[in-house]
Order: C-alpha cells, then sequence, then structure tokens
C-alpha cells in the first residue's frame, strides 16, 4: 500500500472549512464583495467603523520564504481589525529546522490560531498544509504556482485607475514562468474579460499549463503578433496576444496568408493598451541558463514615458523591483505600484473579514468542475512532473492527486497535479486487477473512465515500469499492414517535393518534429533536402508535457543540454507522424509562438486519419487514411524500433479491462509512444 492509504492526512476531510490557495477559490461576486468592502477602509485602512471586527480572533503568519508587502500588509491588516498576531520571526528558527513536516507544522499551529497566512517556497506547499489545518488557511505566494492575494490588489488597483475591467488591454512582462503573481492575475483578468498580451523574457514565456487552463476554463486562445511598437518600450519585439474573442482561430493558420495576416495585424494595431504588469526575474527559483540576462528582459523607462501610444498606460509592479523599472517612473502619474501596494491593506483587511464570516461554502464555477481525479493505486507509478513541487519535495505531508483530463496532446492522457497544477502526459495505463496494460489513445477514454471511477486504473511511465510491476501487455486483433517501407520512402519524398516547391529561402527553413516520431520524419526529409539541393537545413524537436515540461530546442548530438531555437521570422515546417484530433498540433503550435513569431508554420505528416476536432489541415501529407476511430494507426519506424523495418500498421485492442482474469498468453501488442 502506498503513502496514501496513511489515515492520519488530509485531517480536513473531516473539516469543513473554506481556504484561499488560488485564485480559483474566489468566485467573481466574492472578489467583488472584497472590493466593496475595501472601499470602506480607506486606503490606509484606518476607518473606525472595523475597529473591532476582528478582536476575537488570532492570525498566525508562516513565511518560509522572504516578504515585506504580503506579510506585514497582511499584520497591518489583522491589527486594524482588531486582532492580534502571532508569528515566526523566520521559519528556519521554528521546529523546520528541526526536521518537522509541513504537515505537523500546520496541524500544531491550528491549535494557537483561528487563520493561517503561509508563505513558502515549495508549489503547492500550501495547500498540503491547509489539508493538515484545522483552521481557514490563505496562500501568501506558493513556490512558481499562485499568489491570489496579490492579484486581489492588483485588480482593485485596476480598478479604480480605470473604472472597470472587462474589455481592458493588459500586457503583462517579465519572468512568466516563475512569477506566480502572473499566473494568479492572468487567470483572474481571463475571468474579468480582460484582453491579455504576453511579453515574456526569453526562455521565461508562461508556461503551457497555464496557456491550457486559459482556454480550457475560458476560451482563451493566443496568437502571436508582431508589435513594433512595443520595440520602444520593451526590447522584446514579439508579443502573444490572450483573447477571447474569435479571431484568434486565425492563429493556427500560419501559412503567410496575407488576408490572414492583414486581420490579426489589424486586430493589434487599433489595440489601446490600460496597464503594463511589469515583474522581475525570480532569479532564486530558475535555473543558471534561464536566468541569463542578454540585456533583453522587458524594461520600462524613459522611451516608454515618451510614447504617445503610452499616455494612458499605468504601470504596476506586485514589487519589490530590480532594475525593470526606471526610477523616472516613480515620479511620472503613470507609475502607480506603490499605491498598489498600499492598497494591501484594505484589500486583506477585507478578505479577513470575510473569510471571518465564512464565505459561503460553494465554490466557484470558473474553472473546469467535476473532473475525474486520479490516486495511484500502485506503489510507484506516476509523479507529478515538477520537482519543485511538494508531492516531490516532501512526500510525507502530500497524497499525490491528479485531475484527469481527457483532450491532452497527441491524443494523450493528461494528468494534472492537484498541488501545482503543473500537467504531464501518461503514455501507459493499466487494468489493476487483470494487471493488464497498454499505451493509451482516445479511443479508450470511456474504458480509462470506467477504471477510473473503479479505482482500477494504474499509470505507468514506461513498459518496463509495468512489466516490473507485474503487468502484461493487452492482446491486440489482427494487424493490416497499410505502408511498408518503400511506400514511406515515397510518401516522404513527395513531401520533400512540395516543401522543395513552396521554399525560397532554404537558409532560414527551420523544421520542427513532433517528439518522437516526428522528429525522425523532420530528420529524413532535412537529409532529403541535404541530398538534392546541398544545403542544410536546421532540425529542432518539441515535446510538449514531457518529463523535462515543454520543450522546444535544437537537435545537435554534441550537447547534451538543450540549446534554445530562433523561430523568429522564419518559415517552420511542423512534422508528426499521425494527426488524428489535430491537438497536439494545436499545442505544438503555442509552445512555438511563444518563443517568437515565425513568419509562417507549415505542416507535414506522414499520415492523416481526418478526425481533426481543432482547425488545422496539414499543408503536406504522406498519405490520407480516413479509418475508423476505434482502429488504432501506428507508424513504426526503424530509428525507434532496433531490429524492424518502416511501416505503418493498423489494428484494434481486444476489449481492454473487462476480462478480470490474468492472462497467461503472451500478446503481440507493444505499446506505442
Ligand atoms: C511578489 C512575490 O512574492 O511573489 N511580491 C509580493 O508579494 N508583493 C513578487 C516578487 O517577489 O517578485
Amino acid at each position: 500500500m502506498g503513502p496514501c492509504a496513511d489515515p492520519t492526512i488530509r485531517r480536513n476531510d473531516l473539516v469543513k472549512k473554506r481556504d484561499l490557495i488560488t485564485i480559483a477559490d474566489l468566485s467573481d461576486q466574492e472578489i467583488e464583495q472584497i472590493f466593496s468592502l475595501a472601499d470602506t477602509f480607506g486606503i490606509r485602512g484606518n476607518a473606525a467603523s472595523q475597529r473591532k471586527a476582528c478582536s476575537e480572533k488570532i492570525m498566525a503568519t508562516l513565511f518560509y520564504e522572504p516578504s515585506t508587502r504580503t506579510r506585514l500588509s497582511f499584520e497591518s491588516s489583522m491589527q486594524r481589525l482588531g486582532g492580534s498576531v502571532i508569528s515566526c520571526p523566520d521559519m528556519q528558527s521554528s521546529s523546520t529546522a528541526k526536521g518537522e513536516s509541513i504537515a505537523d507544522t500546520a496541524r500544531v499551529v491550528s491549535s494557537y490560531a483561528d487563520i493561517l497566512v503561509i508563505r513558502h517556497h515549495w508549489d503547492g506547499a500550501v495547500r498540503a498544509m491547509a489539508e493538515h489545518a484545522d483552521v481557514p488557511v490563505i496562500n501568501a505566494g506558493d513556490g512558481s504556482h499562485e499568489h491570489p492575494t496579490q492579484t486581489l490588489c492588483d485588480l482593485y488597483t485596476l480598478q479604480k485607475e480605470k473604472g472597470k475591467l472587462k474589455g481592458l488591454t493588459v500586457a503583462i512582462c517579465g519572468d512568466l514562468k516563475h512569477g506566480r503573481t502572473n499566473h494568479s492575475l492572468v487567470y483572474a483578468l481571463a475571468r474579468f474579460g480582460v484582453h491579455v498580451i504576453i511579453l515574456a523574457a526569453r526562455n521565461l514565456e508562461l508556461p503551457q499549463y497555464v496557456i491550457e487552463r486559459l482556454h480550457a476554463d475560458f476560451h482563451y486562445s493566443i496568437a502571436p503578433m508582431a508589435m513594433d511598437d512595443i520595440r520602444a518600450a520593451v526590447q522584446s519585439t514579439d508579443a502573444i496576444y490572450l483573447t477571447p474573442s474569435q479571431p484568434h482561430q486565425l492563429a493556427l493558420f500560419t501559412q503567410a496568408d496575407p488576408e490572414i495576416q492583414t486581420r490579426l495585424q489589424k486586430l493589434v494595431s487599433g489595440l489601446k493598451f490600460d496597464a503594463f504588469y511589469v515583474t522581475r526575474q525570480q532569479k532564486e527559483r530558475g535555473k543558471q541558463e534561464d536566468t541569463r540576462d542578454n540585456g533583453d528582459y522587458p524594461r520600462i523607462g524613459e522611451n516608454f514615458l515618451k510614447e504617445r501610444r503610452f499616455k494612458d498606460t499605468v504601470i504596476m509592479h506586485p514589487l519589490p523591483r530590480v532594475d525593470e523599472i526606471s526610477r523616472v517612473v516613480d515620479m511620472d502619474r503613470r507609475g502607480i505600484y506603490f499605491k498598489q501596494a498600499a492598497y494591501g491593506v484594505p484589500i486583506r483587511m477585507a478578505l479577513l473579514k470575510l473569510m471571518f464570516d465564512r464565505l459561503e461554502t460553494a465554490k466557484p464555477k470558473t474553472m473546469q468542475q467535476g473532473l475525474p481525479r486520479y490516486e495511484s493505486t500502485e506503489p510507484i507509478g506516476s509523479q507529478c512532473s515538477n520537482s519543485n513541487c511538494v508531492t516531490r519535495t516532501e512526500s510525507s505531508s502530500t497524497r499525490p492527486t491528479f485531475e484527469v483530463l481527457f483532450n491532452g496532446p497527441g491524443s494523450g492522457l493528461i494528468l494534472r497535479c492537484l498541488y501545482c497544477d503543473h500537467q504531464f502526459k501518461v503514455h501507459f495505463i493499466g487494468h489493476a486487477t487483470s494487471c493488464r496494460y497498454c499505451s493509451y489513445d482516445t479511443t479508450l477514454e470511456e474504458t480509462v473512465r470506467k477504471w477510473l471511477a473503479d479505482r482500477e486504473l494504474a499509470v505507468f511511465e514506461s513498459i518496463k515500469q509495468a512489466e516490473e510491476l507485474g503487468y502484461e501487455p493487452y492482446k491486440s486483433g489482427p494487424q493490416r499492414n497499410i505502408m511498408d517501407e518503400s511506400e514511406i520512402g515515397k510518401a516522404i519524398d513527395q513531401m520533400v517535393d512540395q516543401v522543395l516547391k513552396d521554399t525560397e529561402n532554404f537558409d532560414r527553413l527551420l523544421f520542427i518534429g513532433i517528439r518522437t516520431k516526428g522528429v525522425f520524419i523532420a530528420n529524413r526529409m532535412a537529409a532529403q533536402i541535404q541530398r538534392r539541393q546541398g544545403r542544410a537545413v536546421e532540425v529542432a524537436e518539441i515535446e510538449i508535457y514531457g518529463p523535462r515540461g515543454d520543450t522546444l530546442r535544437r537537435l545537435s548530438s554534441s550537447s547534451l543540454e538543450p540549446s534554445p531555437v530562433n523561430v523568429k521570422d522564419r518559415p517552420v515546417i511542423l512534422v508528426d507522424d499521425v494527426i488524428n484530433t489535430g491537438r497536439t498540433v494545436k499545442s505544438a503550435l503555442s509552445v512555438i509562438f511563444k518563443s517568437g513569431r515565425p513568419q509562417s508554420v507549415r505542416l507535414a505528416v506522414l499520415i492523416d486519419r481526418g478526425h481533426r476536432e481543432v482547425p488545422v489541415k496539414p499543408n503536406y501529407v504522406g498519405k490520407h487514411l480516413p479509418s475508423s476511430e476505434r482502429e488504432r494507426v501506428r507508424v513504426k519506424l526503424r530509428e525507434v524500433e532496433k531490429g524492424e523495418r518502416d511501416k505503418v500498421v493498423i489494428y484494434s485492442l481486444i476489449s481492454p479491462g473487462f476480462s478480470h482474469q490474468r492472462s497467461a498468453h503472451n500478446s503481440h501488442l507493444r505499446a506505442e509512444d
């Protein structure tokens, strides 16, 4: 039995209480209530009417990371409400230094206080502590994950300055990968119908799990934009536009179609920027290669102030600032970050008051509701892909649980960690009683839902892991060969012919293969071009929700470290083996767009199955194969399966999961990757 069987954890399963862990824990109506209450407190929060509002209450602040504003404004707020505050001046001087778990600390401190305000350097640590605390817990920042109370201050400031939220356009700049304030803010902006321009520093782009959540929960999609006029203000010249309005779907077709380009350009040319939200580089969180500053980190200075276009654009920052905003902005009416910090007191007073008055217990309806949850039935199995997630750093205080999304890239099964929100793709699934496994694809969705409901689902990172746990592969029905080696060769040649016809500038051409098979097909196409034209073409690979997260990297055998690829203004050919629903391509496009705006993106696939749910149309197709949705199509390449010849096969699985007998037969089915 795994650690999840420990009956002492998840104490709050028994205790009904309301925590604030992510911004999704508050409904729109509650946020508005907080704002109206904050209005009555005045900027310093010293309205006489509330001096006794929390006089019987004690708040504990547990800050495992440095803080000035968040901690002091919480403490000031509680005192202004007549309550008292207990605190550990430095968590390193608490029992943490003696090795106490965060679960025990939370449990103990919740018997000394009526509410806990916690900041921690691990993603998801505040949720883990809330699970063990008997009193409400407020997240004051957990690793790179979220910082919901900062978002309340940010939204309040924006609304006060602009008189509304809906329809505003806000640019978010800087370290969007690690900056937790950005993550909570972007979800909240989407909820209130704000258009968002993303100006990420290089290698510090908004994570794919955030982008996909924005899409799933609020129907926001991204469009890559060339914004030359932004160059006056910030160094980076490409932006992505996050918007709920329809034309963003056009961004999926970037075949340099002039009409579409014009429509996309129109979309941004009329934009009026209401605010720039600037954030510092989170050097304490990034890996070294992420934190190198090549002088292109978005910064706001005199140029920005001079630009007519920004004459009514306010500049916000959660603070502390390092050098992203020049001191000259402090003197300008548009620099409102000190006011934003001051609002921390009335906003946190209003929040505390509402939490003590018991916020209605109903959860807001904004986020994906009712997603099935998965907890491992096996002692080992999938773990969260985020190495800073509390489930990895302190597993004894958590019970790894994942929300299950059936519509991931590559027809994949996606698990989203309940603690840190990171998503990763499951390749292999198993049925626990019959001890059978197979690779996942969309045809198995119903089966997997049933296994989940029956607590029979097991997930594995590899075939090796499944087999080590005593699982055997499912049997497959008869296989039909669809293409043999020479047909695959011909199909690739045909695609290359087309590419040669369409390409004027080979020096800039970039093939991006979708890992794993797309990369090998891209390599073969590039080798053909080299043979036929004597020109080397660069090949890169893209991986979505892989063990290293989402990556777009240059393929280079000499270096083990992934090196970034420049896609800006280049004609890109995205390559995959099979296109089925089109979701993989859509996710791959957003990973590409985040790293720069290519001149065009064309799509080459060896096989088009024609079940597309997303409006992407391949430009180059080796073979159209209108196969039944229940059938599995598998491309075998000699580079992947050593000793095998290239071929494409089609087959069905024999009733997975409903035979509860462990079968002694060996199956012919090998897993797909
Ligand atoms: C932010 C934080 O801690 O995430 N600061 C804050 O709470 N005002 C931003 C930062 O540290 O950069």
